[in-house]
């Protein structure tokens, strides 16, 4: 059989793993894959050093800078677009579809903002738009829910999903070094994103969340109705009271199915017990824990970043659609997972509204009835102390830092409960929240 044409969009670090492992792993992709898949198109772009790179390392393939041309290209039967962003990409990705061509991309800011229109749009032409690398890397997670859990009711998943964020987090508890300084050396090792705020702040993660939630849930893709907040404000003490309560901080990615309200799409700093194996996960490595009605909790690890791990899902994409292409036309899964012609009209719920545990660290002045106070505001709310520290005053001061972990609460109550709270004459200041979650 004659090879199977793809274009590459972009030579940058992922580009170049994937033009790095197909040649490498030829022999044993062209197997799998039934047939030959051969780049013979990449655009790159001069001013970043792109195309120099591709015309350097790409001998086999034709360099344009121009992606539209590859795009538009009748020979070419598969788009893979590793350019990122959500103007250029989805105008590239739309005509790619509008051609009859498949598309394969790693582009989670592109499909968690825009994927129900792309995923509308690939259903009516018939194509497959596949996207194993937009969430988590090298980590086959889009597979495992879209195949090996198809046959469950999804719960809950709760996703360490951005590597910057936990190697930041990881350095921080490690080291004591300042969030700043920390951010800096991942930078310099390549994890965080163009912009890092989108690392720290959540939305890298939130995007990731999107997606899985779609997949999972069968809903839209809905990120602007996903919650998000970053680790910029966390303190260096909140990680250390969190370990003396035997919890560690993550940024967490967590979608769960609450009967009668709808699906909670949060990603946040939680507290995690500091056992289980999510706490253990470290530095930039990801994973994500799914729990199953039927077959439990089910755990996947692995490098969420990264040149090589990231080609491996671009080229299992790659695989899977040169087969489904090539030897089942009739059967193939037009969207590969993505149901856009019967989504569920499960709302999102609300930040209000969702239920977890919580932490409050508070500054409150040391003498009798303080606690009695707090405590009996928290009952008026119906929420429930779990445990409490208290940390000793300075030598000469007058205030204290005290802790309280709660049980699972609705997220209103307590903001009503803090509102009241920081309203006392013997609470300094605001009251730092922060979810927890037992993943059980
Ligand atoms: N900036 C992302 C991370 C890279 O830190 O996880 C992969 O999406």
């Amino acid at each position: 059989m004659n090879p199977l044409n793809v274009g590459l969009l972009g030579f940058g670090t992922v580009g170049s793993g994937v033009w790095k492992v197909l040649n490498r792993n030829q022999n044993e992709i062209s197997r799998r894959a039934g047939r030959e898949i051969r780049i013979t198109h990449v655009a790159a772009r001069a001013e970043d050093g792109s195309f120099a790179r591709a015309q350097e390392q790409c001998r086999s393939a034709v360099i344009v800078d121009d992606a539209m041309k590859i795009v538009r290209d009748p020979q070419i039967r598969i788009v893979c677009e590793l350019i990122g962003g959500t103007t250029i990409a989805r105008t590239l990705v739309l005509e790619a579809i509008a051609q009859g061509k498949h598309v394969v991309t790693a582009n989670k800011a592109l499909l968690a903002i825009h994927g129900t229109e792309i995923f509308a749009a690939a259903h009516e032409k018939g194509v497959m738009v596949a996207f194993e690398a937009a969430v988590a890397g090298g980590i086959p997670i889009i597979k495992a829910l879209r195949e090996g859990l198809t046959a469950n009711r999804i719960e809950w998943i709760a996703g360490i999903i951005n590597g910057t964020s936990n190697f930041i987090l990881s350095t921080m508890r490690e080291t004591g070094a300042s969030f700043a300084d920390v951010l800096r050396e991942a930078q310099a090792r390549g994890y965080a994103e163009a912009d890092p705020t989108f690392d720290i702040e959540g939305i890298d993660a939130a995007h990731k969340l999107t997606i899985m939630a779609a997949i999972a849930f069968g809903i839209p893709m809905q990120f602007d109705k996903a919650f998000a907040e970053g680790i910029a404000k966390l303190s260096s003490d909140d990680i250390r009271y969190a370990e003396e309560l035997g919890y560690r901080i993550k940024l967490l990615g967590m979608t769960r199915h609450v009967a009668g309200k709808g699906i909670e799409l949060r990603v946040h700093p939680t507290l995690i017990p500091a056992k289980s194996l999510m706490a253990n996960v470290e530095g930039a490595m990801n994973a994500v824990l799914v729990k199953g009605d039927a077959v439990g909790p089910t755990l996947y690890y692995g490098a969420g970043a990264g040149s090589e791990p990231t080609a491996s899902s671009v080229i299992a994409d790659l695989v899977d659609v040169t087969r489904m292409h090539t030897t089942d036309p009739e059967n193939r899964v037009p969207h590969l997972a993505f149901q856009a012609d019967k989504l569920s009209d499960t709302p999102v719920v609300p930040m209000a509204e969702i239920q977890s545990g919580y932490y409050l660290r508070l500054r409150v002045l040391d003498r009798p009835g303080v606690l009695a106070e707090i405590t009996h505001i928290l009952a008026d709310q119906k929420i429930s102390i779990e445990a409490f520290l208290q940390k000793e005053a300075a030598s000469g001061e007058t205030e204290v830092n005290i802790i309280i972990l709660t049980h699972r609460a609705i997220e209103k109550n307590i903001y009503q409960a803090l509102a009241k709270i920081e309203a006392l004459e013997t609470v300094k200041g605001k009251v730092t929240l922060l979810r927890m979650e037992d993943l059980q």
